[in-house]
């Protein structure tokens, strides 16, 4: 509501104090106009912002020269090509097209140091509170350890908890692939219906999606179902349950708070429909839960043993290897199928990208039509974590952190939005290639197999945006002078390449661990909490009135009016 100069004004002005927001009173009644003095925030700062440091300022300062190269003779540098590909437990992985030199890499990686960067991986690891305004660790990474290892957690080893949960759903899911465990009616259960939303979803569906065509992954889970049910829209419910059979199906009801809104619906409204047609007693066989919330699981009426538990140090959107995940991906591939430092230089070229360069957007692309769900779930991932507008410590950033992150699989994208990539807006873009495809397709005829074909749209593309087309070859060309503005392609785009071995369990983990350990090791430059997320709330809060409103209106037939407290444009909305 306040453009941010103001707010960075206001503090440099103010001396400490405590934060005045009317969290109630800003959260509750949408036609309280903010006043100035909601917005303070507490002033004064005892620890500096990053930017304040010198080695921000030298990277501020590096720009001006690195906006003297261009891609093009960046790549002629063999030497510097060569030290900007890693190749890490199989990834691969090229940062020589990013607008970097190998003064920018000694410059970033000091800033790194001034951030205590492996003070706080370190942290992280290691299950401090990290996540401060929760009072929470953020430790995801316990749901990947091995059984040997030992992460303590407020003074307690959660690896042989993280092992109990993961047993139990070994035990389960081989029960219920194996026909053992049994519908109401005696029937084997082989469809499943995994009702959430966001981190209780886009995991999952990006490992699901991502699973289904690795052939041993496509063997185990054949004659079975595997459906994910997240919009409250009653369309989404219809096309989840569309010609599933009761009688075969189990609902796994996943949800971290077992507070969510739009899951909680789903899961009545489905439960709703279990019990229509097999009775009360279905609930016990065909329905179970994954939270950290086992009352309100227990409340809803499902029995806590079938239940499957996970903890607050584990952050929604990173909770794929949890339960979360582990469920219903055991349940449709078998839980054998399921079983990392490129993060810290990848963190690090997005910081450069964002905060020196200027470039807010990322595009997430991988030329594997398996992982086209990596970029709505890696959307997630970064943007609730680092799209914050204060440091960890509540002061209001002095720049801005996160970055918006969108994608599709190539090449379909390139018929899409490669257009503004290309001649508009500098967007980075990750490219991600499969070195051995799943499916080995050749045409009789074609000079290349499908996968080369892709796989060339794959160099192409990043070559395209780090060199383009200068004036002078599209005379040479002969091209028309009225069009050459047009076929002009400026190049100097950065992109990184990845390329992964293959597309299995294996690698799509690595591909996860990649992108969330990147994604912190932003926000712990920026100097940011990336681990709460109270952005959502408000909006949250917000439609709780006006659901009250509207069954108000509903039960009393009765127009919504302005002194139901809403503004005159949501008013005549509802009423709509
Ligand atoms: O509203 C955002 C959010 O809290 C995400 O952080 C979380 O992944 C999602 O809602 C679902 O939450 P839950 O697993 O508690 O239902």
């Amino acid at each position: 509501p306040t453009p941010r100069t103001t707010r960075v004004a206001t503090r440099v002005a103010r001396v400490p104090t405590e934060p005045r927001v009317d969290a109630e009173k800003d959260l509750t009644n949408p036609l309280h106009t903010f006043e100035a003095s909601t917005l303070d925030m507490p002033t004064g700062r005892d620890v500096e912002s990053i930017s304040d440091t010198e080695e921000w300022k030298a990277l501020q300062d590096h720009v001006k020269e690195i906006n003297t190269t261009h891609l093009r003779d960046l790549l002629r540098d063999e030497r510097r090509c060569m030290s900007l590909i890693k190749e890490s437990e199989g990834i691969y992985c090229d940062l020589s097209r990013q607008r970097v030199t190998e003064k920018t890499m000694e410059l970033l990686l000091k800033l790194a140091e001034k951030a205590n960067l492996r003070e706080k991986i370190e942290a992280m690891f290691s299950g401090e509170h990290i996540n401060s305004t929760e009072d929470r660790a953020a430790l995801h990474v316990a749901t990947r350890a091995r059984r040997d290892q030992s992460i303590i957690v407020d003074g307690r080893d959660v690896v042989p908890d993280v092992w109990e949960v993961l047993e139990k759903i070994r035990d389960f899911s081989n029960k219920v692939r194996s026909g053992e465990w049994k519908g109401v009616t005696g029937k084997p259960l082989k469809n499943v219906v995994a009702i959430g939303i966001g981190g209780s979803f886009l995991g999952p569906l990006f490992v699901h999606t991502a699973l289904r065509t690795e052939p041993i992954a496509a063997m185990e889970s054949e004659g079975r179902t595997l459906r994910f049910l997240a919009n409250v829209d009653p369309i989404d419910v219809a096309r989840a349950l569309k010609d599933m059979n009761p009688e075969e199906t189990l609902v796994v009801v996943v949800s971290k708070t077992f507070t969510t809104a739009e899951t909680m619906l789903n899961a009545r409204t489905v439960r709703k429909w279990l019990i229509a047609q097999l009775g009360p007693d279905a609930v016990a066989k065909h329905m179970v839960a994954v939270s950290t919330n086992l009352k309100l699981v227990k409340e809803f009426g499902i029995d806590p043993e079938n239940a499957f538990g996970f903890w607050d140090w584990v952050g929604g959107r990173y909770s794929v290897c949890s339960a979360v995940g582990m469920l219903p991906l055991a349940l449709e591939y078998g839980f054998d199928l399921m079983e990392d430092n490129l993060p810290v230089l990848l963190g690090l070229m997005s910081v450069w990208n964002v905060s020196f360069l200027g470039y807010p957007a990322r595009a997430i692309l991988p030329y594997c039509q398996a992982l086209s769900k990596l970029a709505p779930h890696i959307q997630q991932v970064s943007m609730e974590s680092n799209g914050k507008g204060v440091d960890i410590n509540g002061h209001p950033l002095p720049f801005d952190s996160g970055e918006i992150d969108f994608g599709e699989p190539g090449t379909n994208g390139q018929h899409s939005f490669y257009q503004l990539i290309h001649q508009g807006r500098v967007v980075p873009c990750d490219f991600i290639g499969i070195v051995r495809s799943q499916q080995s397709v050749y045409l009789k005829g074609e000079i290349v197999s499908n996968h080369d074909e892709l796989m060339s749209n794959f160099f192409a593309q990043a070559d395209a945006l780090a060199y383009g087309k200068p004036p002078e070859q599209l005379r040479s060309e002969n091209v028309p002078d009225f069009l050459i503005p047009h076929k002009t392609f400026t190049g100097n785009r950065p992109s990184i390449s990845v390329m992964l071995p293959a597309c299995t369990a294996r690698t799509v983990g690595q591909i996860l661990a990649l992108y969330e350990h990147r994604v912190a090791v932003q926000g712990f430059i920026w100097g940011i909490n990336s681990f709460d997320q109270w952005g959502v709330e408000l909006g949250k809060v917000l439609a709780s009135k006006v659901r009250s409103t509207m069954h108000q209106s509903r039960t009393k037939s009765r127009t919504v009016s302005i002194t139901d407290g809403f503004n005159y444009s949501t008013t005549r909305m509802m009423n709509k």
